[in-house]
Protein backbone atom coordinates (compact mmCIF):
# COMPACT_ATOMS: atom_id res chain seq x y z
CA UNK A 1 0.00 0.00 0.00
CA UNK A 2 1.31 3.69 -0.47
CA UNK A 3 1.59 4.99 3.09
CA UNK A 4 2.46 8.38 4.52
CA UNK A 5 3.75 8.33 8.54
CA UNK A 6 2.93 12.18 9.75
CA UNK A 7 5.86 12.33 12.62
CA UNK A 8 9.07 11.05 12.38
CA UNK A 9 10.24 10.57 16.27
CA UNK A 10 10.76 7.81 18.21
CA UNK A 11 7.28 6.53 17.59
CA UNK A 12 6.91 7.65 13.56
CA UNK A 13 10.53 6.53 12.01
CA UNK A 14 10.13 3.63 14.24
CA UNK A 15 6.26 3.19 12.29
CA UNK A 16 7.83 4.15 8.91
CA UNK A 17 10.19 2.04 8.81
CA UNK A 18 8.59 -0.95 9.67
CA UNK A 19 5.86 0.08 7.42
CA UNK A 20 8.51 -0.29 4.58
CA UNK A 21 10.21 -3.52 6.06
CA UNK A 22 6.67 -5.29 5.50
CA UNK A 23 7.07 -4.18 1.67
CA UNK A 24 4.36 -1.27 1.50
CA UNK A 25 5.44 1.86 -0.32
CA UNK A 26 5.94 4.67 2.43
CA UNK A 27 6.60 8.44 2.97
CA UNK A 28 7.61 9.87 6.14
CA UNK A 29 7.19 13.59 6.86
CA UNK A 30 8.67 15.38 9.72
CA UNK A 31 8.78 19.41 9.92
CA UNK A 32 12.31 19.35 11.44
CA UNK A 33 14.47 19.24 8.45
CA UNK A 34 17.94 17.98 9.97
CA UNK A 35 15.93 14.49 11.08
CA UNK A 36 14.76 14.09 7.93
CA UNK A 37 17.68 14.79 6.11
CA UNK A 38 19.69 11.89 8.84
CA UNK A 39 16.25 9.38 7.95
CA UNK A 40 16.98 10.32 4.24
CA UNK A 41 20.67 9.07 4.96
CA UNK A 42 19.48 6.02 6.33
CA UNK A 43 20.53 7.31 10.09
CA UNK A 44 18.13 6.86 13.11
CA UNK A 45 18.16 10.49 14.78
CA UNK A 46 18.09 8.23 18.17
CA UNK A 47 19.44 5.15 19.42
CA UNK A 48 16.87 2.24 19.17
CA UNK A 49 18.16 -1.34 18.01
CA UNK A 50 17.35 -2.77 15.23
CA UNK A 51 15.96 0.47 13.74
CA UNK A 52 19.69 1.03 11.78
CA UNK A 53 18.89 -2.39 9.96
CA UNK A 54 15.99 -1.66 8.57
CA UNK A 55 15.91 2.12 7.86
CA UNK A 56 19.01 1.36 5.91
CA UNK A 57 17.51 -1.60 3.97
CA UNK A 58 13.93 0.51 3.53
CA UNK A 59 15.88 3.65 1.73
CA UNK A 60 18.36 1.86 -0.15
CA UNK A 61 15.03 -0.39 -1.63
CA UNK A 62 13.11 3.03 -2.45
CA UNK A 63 10.04 2.08 -0.91
CA UNK A 64 11.09 4.18 1.99
CA UNK A 65 11.44 7.99 1.58
CA UNK A 66 11.68 11.20 4.17
CA UNK A 67 10.38 14.91 3.43
CA UNK A 68 9.79 17.94 5.03
CA UNK A 69 7.05 19.08 2.77
CA UNK A 70 3.36 17.27 3.82
CA UNK A 71 2.33 17.90 -0.25
CA UNK A 72 4.48 14.77 -0.94
CA UNK A 73 1.78 12.87 1.14
CA UNK A 74 -0.49 13.24 -1.42
CA UNK A 75 -1.77 10.03 -2.87
CA UNK A 76 -0.75 8.03 -0.24
CA UNK A 77 -4.12 5.58 0.62
CA UNK A 78 -3.27 5.52 4.44
CA UNK A 79 -1.74 8.53 6.44
CA UNK A 80 -1.01 7.74 9.54
CA UNK A 81 -0.15 10.46 12.33
CA UNK A 82 2.21 9.43 14.98
CA UNK A 83 3.41 13.03 16.14
CA UNK A 84 3.96 13.80 20.00
CA UNK A 85 1.10 14.61 22.34
CA UNK A 86 4.20 16.16 25.44
CA UNK A 87 2.45 17.77 28.65
CA UNK A 88 1.56 21.19 27.95
CA UNK A 89 3.41 23.59 29.29
CA UNK A 90 0.99 25.13 31.57
CA UNK A 91 -0.97 22.38 32.99
CA UNK A 92 -0.99 18.41 32.96
CA UNK A 93 -3.41 18.11 30.19
CA UNK A 94 -1.48 17.02 27.02
CA UNK A 95 -0.47 19.12 24.29
CA UNK A 96 -2.63 18.27 21.47
CA UNK A 97 -1.52 21.01 18.67
CA UNK A 98 0.89 18.91 17.07
CA UNK A 99 -2.13 16.35 15.92
CA UNK A 100 -4.43 19.08 15.20
CA UNK A 101 -1.69 20.78 13.01
CA UNK A 102 -1.02 17.33 11.34
CA UNK A 103 -4.89 17.02 10.24
CA UNK A 104 -5.16 20.48 8.78
CA UNK A 105 -1.23 19.51 6.97
CA UNK A 106 -2.92 16.90 5.76
CA UNK A 107 -6.55 18.28 4.22
CA UNK A 108 -5.66 19.76 0.95
CA UNK A 109 -3.95 16.48 0.24
CA UNK A 110 -6.71 13.64 0.74
CA UNK A 111 -7.02 11.39 -2.10
CA UNK A 112 -10.71 9.38 -2.58
CA UNK A 113 -11.23 7.29 0.03
CA UNK A 114 -8.18 7.60 1.64
CA UNK A 115 -7.83 6.69 5.32
CA UNK A 116 -6.63 8.61 8.14
CA UNK A 117 -4.79 6.52 10.93
CA UNK A 118 -4.42 8.08 14.33
CA UNK A 119 -1.31 6.67 16.22
CA UNK A 120 -0.66 9.26 18.41
CA UNK A 121 -1.66 8.84 22.29
CA UNK A 122 -4.80 11.60 22.50
CA UNK A 123 -7.63 12.32 25.11
CA UNK A 124 -10.35 10.31 24.75
CA UNK A 125 -12.81 12.67 22.40
CA UNK A 126 -10.10 13.83 20.06
CA UNK A 127 -11.00 11.39 17.56
CA UNK A 128 -14.81 12.23 17.28
CA UNK A 129 -13.56 16.11 17.05
CA UNK A 130 -11.48 15.26 14.12
CA UNK A 131 -13.57 12.87 12.36
CA UNK A 132 -16.35 15.46 12.07
CA UNK A 133 -13.53 17.65 10.90
CA UNK A 134 -13.26 15.58 8.55
CA UNK A 135 -16.79 15.00 7.28
CA UNK A 136 -16.92 18.48 6.97
CA UNK A 137 -13.56 19.57 5.39
CA UNK A 138 -12.77 16.49 3.57
CA UNK A 139 -15.85 13.90 3.17
CA UNK A 140 -13.95 11.77 0.24
CA UNK A 141 -11.54 11.15 3.45
CA UNK A 142 -12.29 8.85 6.79
CA UNK A 143 -10.77 8.40 9.94
CA UNK A 144 -9.48 5.19 12.08
CA UNK A 145 -7.73 5.19 16.23
CA UNK A 146 -4.90 2.89 15.84
CA UNK A 147 -3.22 3.05 18.89
CA UNK A 148 0.42 2.01 19.16
CA UNK A 149 1.42 0.29 22.59
CA UNK A 150 5.50 -0.39 21.67
CA UNK A 151 8.49 0.29 23.99
CA UNK A 152 11.39 1.89 23.59
CA UNK A 153 14.62 -0.47 23.35
CA UNK A 154 12.15 -3.26 21.51
CA UNK A 155 10.06 -0.54 19.24
CA UNK A 156 10.97 -2.52 15.64
CA UNK A 157 10.05 -5.78 17.46
CA UNK A 158 6.72 -4.42 19.04
CA UNK A 159 6.21 -2.85 15.31
CA UNK A 160 6.80 -6.30 13.34
CA UNK A 161 4.97 -8.53 15.97
CA UNK A 162 2.97 -6.61 17.81
CA UNK A 163 0.49 -8.01 20.55
CA UNK A 164 -2.63 -7.00 19.79
CA UNK A 165 -4.04 -4.27 17.68
CA UNK A 166 -6.77 -2.18 18.44
CA UNK A 167 -8.68 -0.48 15.66
CA UNK A 168 -11.14 2.50 16.48
CA UNK A 169 -13.46 2.69 13.80
CA UNK A 170 -16.52 5.12 13.11
CA UNK A 171 -20.07 4.36 14.26
CA UNK A 172 -20.99 4.84 10.38
CA UNK A 173 -18.30 2.82 8.74
CA UNK A 174 -19.65 0.29 6.60
CA UNK A 175 -16.04 -2.56 7.31
CA UNK A 176 -13.91 -0.99 5.45
CA UNK A 177 -11.48 1.26 7.85
CA UNK A 178 -10.54 -2.57 9.69
CA UNK A 179 -9.88 -4.17 6.24
CA UNK A 180 -7.71 -1.55 4.82
CA UNK A 181 -5.74 -1.44 8.17
CA UNK A 182 -5.99 -5.56 7.94
CA UNK A 183 -3.92 -5.22 5.30
CA UNK A 184 -1.78 -2.98 6.23
CA UNK A 185 -1.10 -5.09 8.95
CA UNK A 186 -1.53 -8.69 6.98
CA UNK A 187 1.52 -10.11 8.25
CA UNK A 188 0.19 -9.69 11.86
CA UNK A 189 -2.84 -10.78 11.39
CA UNK A 190 -1.72 -13.84 9.20
CA UNK A 191 0.39 -14.75 12.50
CA UNK A 192 -3.05 -14.67 14.67
CA UNK A 193 -2.32 -11.56 16.28
CA UNK A 194 -5.41 -10.59 18.34
CA UNK A 195 -7.48 -8.07 17.03
CA UNK A 196 -10.26 -5.83 18.45
CA UNK A 197 -12.46 -3.48 16.21
CA UNK A 198 -14.23 -1.15 18.61
CA UNK A 199 -15.26 2.81 18.86
CA UNK A 200 -13.20 5.46 18.46
CA UNK A 201 -13.43 6.81 22.84
CA UNK A 202 -12.82 2.84 23.47
CA UNK A 203 -9.67 3.18 21.18
CA UNK A 204 -8.46 5.83 23.09
CA UNK A 205 -9.40 4.91 26.24
CA UNK A 206 -7.42 1.40 25.76
CA UNK A 207 -4.42 3.25 25.10
CA UNK A 208 -5.06 5.30 28.44
CA UNK A 209 -5.72 2.55 30.42
CA UNK A 210 -3.04 0.24 29.67
CA UNK A 211 -0.22 2.93 30.69
CA UNK A 212 -2.03 3.93 33.72
CA UNK A 213 -2.21 0.21 34.87
CA UNK A 214 1.34 -0.26 33.72
CA UNK A 215 2.36 2.87 36.15
CA UNK A 216 -0.08 1.83 38.70
CA UNK A 217 1.74 -1.57 38.94
CA UNK A 218 5.15 0.24 39.11
CA UNK A 219 3.94 2.33 41.75
CA UNK A 220 2.27 -0.41 43.84
CA UNK A 221 5.32 -1.74 44.22
CA UNK A 222 7.34 1.30 44.64
CA UNK A 223 4.97 1.85 47.78
CA UNK A 224 5.55 -1.80 49.01
CA UNK A 225 9.15 -1.11 48.78
CA UNK A 226 8.85 2.18 50.96
CA UNK A 227 6.95 -0.58 54.09
CA UNK A 228 9.52 -3.14 53.22
CA UNK A 229 12.44 -0.37 54.41
CA UNK A 230 10.63 0.38 57.61
CA UNK A 231 10.16 -3.34 58.30
CA UNK A 232 13.63 -5.15 57.08
CA UNK A 233 11.36 -6.87 54.49
CA UNK A 234 12.32 -7.53 51.17
CA UNK A 235 10.47 -5.82 48.19
CA UNK A 236 12.26 -8.29 45.73
CA UNK A 237 11.43 -11.31 47.38
CA UNK A 238 7.78 -10.10 47.62
CA UNK A 239 7.46 -9.43 44.28
CA UNK A 240 8.47 -12.99 43.15
CA UNK A 241 6.32 -14.47 45.19
CA UNK A 242 2.80 -11.99 44.75
CA UNK A 243 4.14 -12.70 40.70
CA UNK A 244 3.81 -16.20 40.89
CA UNK A 245 -0.13 -15.39 41.17
CA UNK A 246 -0.73 -15.61 37.55
CA UNK A 247 -3.34 -12.93 38.05
CA UNK A 248 -0.89 -10.52 39.29
CA UNK A 249 2.20 -11.77 37.53
CA UNK A 250 5.96 -10.49 37.96
CA UNK A 251 6.32 -8.20 35.14
CA UNK A 252 6.43 -4.39 35.92
CA UNK A 253 6.98 -5.48 39.40
CA UNK A 254 10.50 -4.10 40.15
CA UNK A 255 10.89 -1.41 42.35
CA UNK A 256 13.45 1.08 41.97
CA UNK A 257 13.87 4.94 41.59
CA UNK A 258 10.34 4.75 39.62
CA UNK A 259 9.21 5.32 35.74
CA UNK A 260 10.13 8.27 33.44
CA UNK A 261 9.84 8.49 29.59
CA UNK A 262 8.07 10.23 27.07
CA UNK A 263 4.93 8.54 27.58
CA UNK A 264 3.64 6.98 31.27
CA UNK A 265 4.41 9.96 33.33
CA UNK A 266 2.56 12.46 30.82
CA UNK A 267 -0.09 10.03 30.12
CA UNK A 268 -1.41 9.40 33.58
CA UNK A 269 -1.56 13.17 34.07
CA UNK A 270 -3.29 14.02 30.63
CA UNK A 271 -5.60 11.04 31.45
CA UNK A 272 -6.69 12.50 34.72
CA UNK A 273 -6.80 15.95 33.29
CA UNK A 274 -9.05 14.31 30.91
CA UNK A 275 -11.26 12.74 33.67
CA UNK A 276 -11.88 15.99 35.40
CA UNK A 277 -12.65 18.23 32.29
CA UNK A 278 -15.50 14.67 31.57
CA UNK A 279 -16.50 15.55 35.62
CA UNK A 280 -15.10 12.52 36.62
CA UNK A 281 -11.56 13.00 38.40
CA UNK A 282 -12.80 11.19 41.31
CA UNK A 283 -12.52 7.86 39.25
CA UNK A 284 -8.86 8.36 38.70
CA UNK A 285 -7.94 10.44 41.51
CA UNK A 286 -5.60 7.29 42.37
CA UNK A 287 -3.42 8.09 39.30
CA UNK A 288 -2.33 11.57 41.38
CA UNK A 289 -1.09 9.15 44.19
CA UNK A 290 0.39 6.89 41.30
CA UNK A 291 2.12 10.04 40.34
CA UNK A 292 3.29 11.24 43.80
CA UNK A 293 4.44 8.16 45.17
CA UNK A 294 6.65 7.96 41.53
CA UNK A 295 8.41 10.96 41.57
CA UNK A 296 8.52 10.21 45.83
CA UNK A 297 11.07 7.30 44.54
CA UNK A 298 13.88 10.04 43.34
CA UNK A 299 14.07 11.65 46.51
CA UNK A 300 14.37 8.39 48.25
CA UNK A 301 17.42 7.74 46.39
CA UNK A 302 18.88 11.07 46.98
CA UNK A 303 17.99 11.11 50.53
CA UNK A 304 19.65 7.60 50.54
CA UNK A 305 22.83 9.11 49.14
CA UNK A 306 23.03 11.81 51.63
CA UNK A 307 22.80 9.21 54.24
CA UNK A 308 25.31 6.99 52.82
CA UNK A 309 28.01 10.01 52.88
CA UNK A 310 26.90 10.64 56.34
CA UNK A 311 24.37 13.72 55.95
CA UNK A 312 25.46 15.80 53.32
CA UNK A 313 27.17 15.67 49.99
CA UNK A 314 28.71 18.82 49.00
CA UNK A 315 31.71 18.43 47.45
CA UNK A 316 31.59 14.45 47.51
CA UNK A 317 32.52 12.90 44.07
CA UNK A 318 29.24 10.77 42.87
CA UNK A 319 28.72 8.34 39.97
CA UNK A 320 25.86 8.44 38.76
CA UNK A 321 25.14 5.07 36.56
CA UNK A 322 22.74 6.05 33.81
CA UNK A 323 20.49 8.94 32.59
CA UNK A 324 18.26 7.44 30.28
CA UNK A 325 14.51 6.30 31.76
CA UNK A 326 15.47 3.03 30.75
CA UNK A 327 18.05 0.75 29.29
CA UNK A 328 18.52 0.21 25.15
CA UNK A 329 17.68 4.02 24.89
CA UNK A 330 18.58 7.02 24.06
CA UNK A 331 15.86 8.85 26.02
CA UNK A 332 15.78 11.26 29.06
CA UNK A 333 12.37 13.18 29.01
CA UNK A 334 11.61 12.68 32.46
CA UNK A 335 14.34 10.56 33.09
CA UNK A 336 14.24 9.84 36.79
CA UNK A 337 17.92 8.72 36.73
CA UNK A 338 18.96 12.34 35.27
CA UNK A 339 16.84 13.70 37.49
CA UNK A 340 18.51 12.03 40.36
CA UNK A 341 21.67 13.34 39.11
CA UNK A 342 20.04 16.91 38.88
CA UNK A 343 19.53 16.85 42.38
CA UNK A 344 22.41 15.63 43.93
CA UNK A 345 24.54 18.42 42.30
CA UNK A 346 21.95 20.84 43.84
CA UNK A 347 22.74 19.28 47.03
CA UNK A 348 26.35 20.61 46.01
CA UNK A 349 27.86 17.21 45.03
CA UNK A 350 30.48 16.53 42.34
CA UNK A 351 28.07 14.52 40.69
CA UNK A 352 29.50 12.58 37.40
CA UNK A 353 27.06 11.09 34.95
CA UNK A 354 27.66 8.60 32.29
CA UNK A 355 25.67 6.44 29.84
CA UNK A 356 26.34 4.28 26.99
CA UNK A 357 24.00 6.06 24.65
CA UNK A 358 22.00 8.94 26.83
CA UNK A 359 25.12 11.38 27.39
CA UNK A 360 24.51 13.96 24.32
CA UNK A 361 20.71 14.14 25.25
CA UNK A 362 21.19 14.68 29.15
CA UNK A 363 23.99 17.31 28.11
CA UNK A 364 21.86 19.42 26.00
CA UNK A 365 18.61 19.58 29.00
CA UNK A 366 21.36 19.66 31.64
CA UNK A 367 24.31 21.41 30.63
CA UNK A 368 25.55 22.16 34.62
CA UNK A 369 26.17 18.37 34.91
CA UNK A 370 29.67 16.80 34.11
CA UNK A 371 29.29 13.86 32.29
CA UNK A 372 31.72 10.66 31.41
CA UNK A 373 31.23 8.61 28.28
CA UNK A 374 33.21 5.66 29.96
CA UNK A 375 31.45 4.21 33.08
CA UNK A 376 35.11 4.11 34.43
CA UNK A 377 35.71 7.86 33.93
CA UNK A 378 33.02 8.38 36.36
CA UNK A 379 33.59 6.02 38.69
CA UNK A 380 37.51 6.73 39.17
CA UNK A 381 37.97 8.33 42.77
CA UNK A 382 34.41 8.19 43.72
CA UNK A 383 32.94 8.18 47.04
CA UNK A 384 29.34 6.91 46.37
CA UNK A 385 28.35 5.16 43.21
CA UNK A 386 24.45 5.63 42.23
CA UNK A 387 23.03 3.15 39.54
CA UNK A 388 19.73 4.34 38.36
CA UNK A 389 19.59 2.56 34.76
CA UNK A 390 20.15 -0.71 34.37
CA UNK A 391 21.71 -0.99 31.47
CA UNK A 392 23.68 -4.37 31.30
CA UNK A 393 27.08 -2.62 31.31
CA UNK A 394 26.24 -1.64 34.97
CA UNK A 395 24.48 -5.08 36.04
CA UNK A 396 27.54 -7.02 35.49
CA UNK A 397 29.69 -4.63 37.20
CA UNK A 398 32.79 -6.80 39.14
CA UNK A 399 32.46 -5.29 42.68
CA UNK A 400 36.17 -6.10 42.98
CA UNK A 401 36.95 -4.33 39.79
CA UNK A 402 35.02 -1.19 40.62
CA UNK A 403 36.63 -1.20 43.81
CA UNK A 404 39.99 -0.61 42.71
CA UNK A 405 38.67 2.39 41.03
CA UNK A 406 36.71 3.97 43.18
CA UNK A 407 37.72 6.00 46.87
CA UNK A 408 35.42 4.63 48.92
CA UNK A 409 32.90 1.12 48.46
CA UNK A 410 29.90 2.58 48.68
CA UNK A 411 26.77 1.83 46.08
CA UNK A 412 23.11 2.63 45.87
CA UNK A 413 21.01 0.41 43.63
CA UNK A 414 18.00 2.28 42.77
CA UNK A 415 17.09 -0.55 40.15
CA UNK A 416 17.07 -3.23 42.97
CA UNK A 417 19.60 -5.14 39.91
CA UNK A 418 22.47 -5.82 41.87
CA UNK A 419 23.24 -8.94 43.94
CA UNK A 420 23.45 -7.18 47.84
CA UNK A 421 25.38 -10.56 48.64
CA UNK A 422 27.97 -10.36 46.02
CA UNK A 423 28.66 -6.39 46.79
CA UNK A 424 29.05 -6.60 50.13
CA UNK A 425 31.39 -9.79 50.35
CA UNK A 426 33.31 -7.52 48.32
CA UNK A 427 33.57 -4.71 50.51
CA UNK A 428 31.12 -2.74 49.95
CA UNK A 429 28.17 -0.69 51.77
CA UNK A 430 24.89 -1.70 49.67
CA UNK A 431 21.74 -0.08 49.71
CA UNK A 432 18.73 -0.80 47.76
CA UNK A 433 15.23 0.13 47.80
CA UNK A 434 12.92 -1.88 50.13
CA UNK A 435 16.21 -4.66 50.55
CA UNK A 436 17.47 -4.91 54.00
C1 LIG B 1 5.46 2.48 27.67
C2 LIG B 1 4.55 1.27 27.55
O1 LIG B 1 5.18 0.13 28.17
C3 LIG B 1 4.27 0.94 26.09
O2 LIG B 1 3.39 -0.16 25.99
C4 LIG B 1 3.66 2.18 25.44
O3 LIG B 1 3.44 1.96 24.05
C5 LIG B 1 4.62 3.35 25.59
O4 LIG B 1 4.87 3.58 26.99
C6 LIG B 1 3.95 4.54 24.98
O5 LIG B 1 2.93 4.98 25.49
O6 LIG B 1 4.39 4.97 23.90
P1 LIG B 1 8.10 2.88 27.38
O7 LIG B 1 7.83 4.30 27.75
O8 LIG B 1 8.99 2.58 26.23
O9 LIG B 1 6.71 2.13 27.06
O10 LIG B 1 8.74 2.20 28.65
P2 LIG B 1 8.39 1.02 29.67
O11 LIG B 1 9.12 -0.18 29.30
O12 LIG B 1 6.93 0.92 29.88
O13 LIG B 1 9.07 1.61 30.99
C7 LIG B 1 8.59 2.83 31.55
C8 LIG B 1 9.33 3.18 32.80
O14 LIG B 1 8.95 2.30 33.85
C9 LIG B 1 10.85 3.09 32.70
O15 LIG B 1 11.40 4.24 33.32
C10 LIG B 1 11.18 1.84 33.49
O16 LIG B 1 12.45 1.90 34.06
C11 LIG B 1 10.10 1.86 34.55
N1 LIG B 1 9.81 0.52 35.13
C12 LIG B 1 9.33 -0.48 34.35
C13 LIG B 1 10.00 0.33 36.50
O17 LIG B 1 10.42 1.24 37.24
N2 LIG B 1 9.70 -0.90 37.03
C14 LIG B 1 9.24 -1.92 36.28
O18 LIG B 1 8.99 -3.02 36.83
C15 LIG B 1 9.06 -1.71 34.91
Amino acid sequence: MRISVIGCGYLGAVHASAMAELGHDVIGIDVDARKIAALQAGRPPFYEPGLPEILKSATASGRLRFSTDIADAAGAEVHFVAVGTPQAADTSAADISYVDAAFRGLLPHLAEGSLIVGKSTVPVGTAARLAALLAAAAPQASLAWNPEFLREGFAVKDTLEPDRLVYGVSADDDGRAASVLDHVYRAAIEAGTPRIVTDYATSELVKAAANAFLATKISFINAMSEIADVTGADVTALADAIGHDVRIGRRFLNAGVGFGGGCLPKDIRAFTARAEELGRGDAVAFLKEVDTINLRQRQRVVDLAVAALGGSVHRKKIAVLGVTFKPESDDVRDSPALDVAVLLKGLGADVVATDPQGVENARERHPQLEYATAARDALAGAELVVLVTEWREYRSLDPADVGRLVASRRIIDGRNVLDPSVWRAAGWEYRGLGRP
